[in-house]
């Protein structure tokens, strides 16, 4: 069993996978998922990939596009890496296998919210997460020097002389939360330096466009490494991982709103193919809130869509419809063949009936806190793409700029990786031993997760105020009092890893929005509804030791 390794990527992401590559070229990597190769964010990413691949006035428009749907605050250093660099990234994907939709040898663009020209290009009409993962996949498993641990959790980082040295990985399939499986193997791997690459947090609220692996654990990780109350960490030393923006989540406007389905995805790239909203009077009411109609920046749209959908009295929820019918000229299966295989299991039809939508959480803007090069404010430990935050994405991320993150930061994570040259060092505390939930533990872990996601759906949601924001710090605080006492007790599993870690995400949230007493972006409070540009035209970090600061980067 393999027990050093040059270089270990948590997350098979395309952020991982392209990061993976690029070490590959001078190390041993092993990457390491929670689930199967294909469970992550990219995997489920419909609408597509925004590069500008027409040369310096593409580039420089994509650039202008990034910078104002960032709404003030996006790091202008960051996009400018972002947009130039994207369209290398693209071309050697495609070299590696990708396919994008071509017409006459063309690839095929369509446009999306806040998108000043048609610049996305997308795979299998609606799969290009899939196609992405795919590709890279391939390219990764033919690669001798990278091998893959699927169903394996990073439970731990192992810490000495101020670096991270290694980390501790438990088989996830075995870390369960029933009392029959047997007691989690944990093994310790030696490393020369991380790369977290582990996604998002969707989970941590109860709408969300995100599979179940996106529990935040990743950002976690970082954050709380080394805590003492948190038995899944090597204990006896703290990781200092600064997170930064995290009052920034982005919602979707439009998931499914049909009762018992789950919020699933309806692409923007349909209303980019022109389809309409529309209220419950049949109204296409975004003329009210912005000029770009229904392609108005992301934020904007998911907000006018929470609006129109309440009812006149408390607790009452009006019907917001995603209209396509007056689409003609496409075949609208054929474009959308997810989106339609999926509608159809419940009865509709993209070009017969209203499609009921509503806003799900879908991506954080926040995440760990990373220099332009994947650099935490902890040696040896690196992130890159939905766990870290560059600042790129500002306080509201431009539709299909996370895949072009991925892949451009994926490779400069991986490049500092290679150019700091960090040596091996074996050692670090013993792995924290646990035992297996019994079933009335894992049922109350359940119950935490549920009651958390969605006090944080009503709390810190799309419209937040300091009332709600502290309602959801009770709730929180519940559920790591109840937590706590299971890891006391050297209790372990998956879910209690994953809830501990939502748990950490919340807070950070929490804590995060309550202190940024403005609008902006995707963050919006009902007390505060103006931006506040003297105060907060700044990033916010939060510190190792709890504080919190506003920065302008
Ligand atoms: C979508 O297809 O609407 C999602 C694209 C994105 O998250 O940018």
């Amino acid at each position: 069993m393999l027990s050093r390794v040059d270089f270990l990527v948590m997350g098979a992401g395309v952020a991982g996978l392209r990061a993976a590559i690029e070490l590959a070229r001078h190390g041993d990597v092993l990457v390491v998922t929670k689930e199967s190769l294909s469970e992550s964010n990219t995997h489920y990413a419909q609408g597509g990939i925004a590069v500008a691949m027409e040369g310096d006035q593409d580039v420089a428009l994509h650039l202008e596009d990034t910078v104002n749907a960032g709404d003030g605050i996006v790091y202008r250093p960051a996009a400018e890496a972002l947009v130039a660099e994207g369209p290398i990234r693209v071309a050697e994907l495609i070299e590696w296998g990708a396919q994008f939709d071509t017409e006459g040898g063309e690839l095929l663009r369509t446009r999306e919210g806040a998108h000043s020209l048609p610049r996305i290009l997308h795979a299998h009409g609606d799969a290009t997460g899939a196609e992405i993962s795919r590709s890279l996949v391939a390219f990764a498993r033919a690669h001798k020097r990278i091998r893959f641990a699927e169903w394996t959790m990073v439970t731990g980082l192992v810490g000495a002389d101020g670096r991270v040295i290694g980390a501790d990985l438990t088989r996830a399939n075995l870390f369960s939360a029933d009392a029959l499986h047997p007691e989690p193997k944990t093994r310790r791997i030696s490393t020369r330096s991380v790369l977290i690459a582990a996604g998002g947090a969707g989970q941590v609220y109860s709408d969300t466009t995100n599979p179940g692996v996106a529990t935040g654990d990743g950002i976690a990780l970082a954050a709380s490494a080394g805590a003492p109350t948190d038995r899944s960490s090597s204990v006896g030393w703290r990781a200092g991982v600064e997170l930064a923006d995290m009052e920034f989540y982005q919602f979707h406007p439009t998931a499914l709103s049909l009762p018992g389905a789950p919020r699933f995805l309806i692409s923007e790239a349909l209303r980019g193919e022109g389809a309409y909203l529309r209220n419950d009077k049949g109204e296409r009411f975004m003329e009210r809130y912005h000029t770009l109609l229904e392609l108005a920046p992301r934020d904007v749209v998911a907000r006018a869509i929470a609006r129109e959908g309440i009812g006149d009295e408390p607790g009452e929820t009006r019907l917001v419809h995603l209209d396509m019918r007056h689409v003609t000229g496409i075949d609208l299966h054929k474009r959308f063949p997810g989106v339609s295989a999926f509608l159809a299991r419940h009865g509709l039809d993209l070009a017969r009936d209203l499609i009921p939508v509503r806003p799900a959480a879908h991506y954080l803007m926040g995440g760990i806190r990373t220099d332009l090069a994947g650099r935490t404010s902890l040696p040896g430990l690196y992130a890159a793409g939905e766990a870290a935050c560059t600042g790129v994405h500002g306080a509201n991320r431009l539709a299909s700029n996370s895949l072009l993150e991925g892949l451009v930061f994926g490779a400069r994570a991986a490049q500092s990786m290679l150019a700091d040259d960090l040596q091996m060092i074996s050692g670090g505390d013993p792995a924290a031993k646990c035992t297996p939930l019994s079933r009335g533990e894992a049922k109350f872990v359940e119950e935490q997760i549920a009651g958390l996601q969605q006090a944080m759906w009503s709390y810190a949601g799309l419209l937040r105020d300091e009332f709600t924001l502290r309602e959801g710090f009770s709730v929180h605080i519940a559920c790591v009092t109840g937590l706590a006492e299971l890891a006391e007790k050297g209790k372990g599993s998956r879910r209690l890893s994953e809830a501990q870690a939502l748990t950490r995400i919340s807070h950070a949230i929490l804590y995060s929005a309550i202190h940024r007493t403005e609008s902006r972006g995707a963050h919006f409070r009902n007390d505060y509804p103006k931006r506040d540009d003297e105060n907060f035209r700044k990033h916010s970090v939060l510190k190792s030791n709890g504080q919190i600061v506003f920065e302008k980067w």
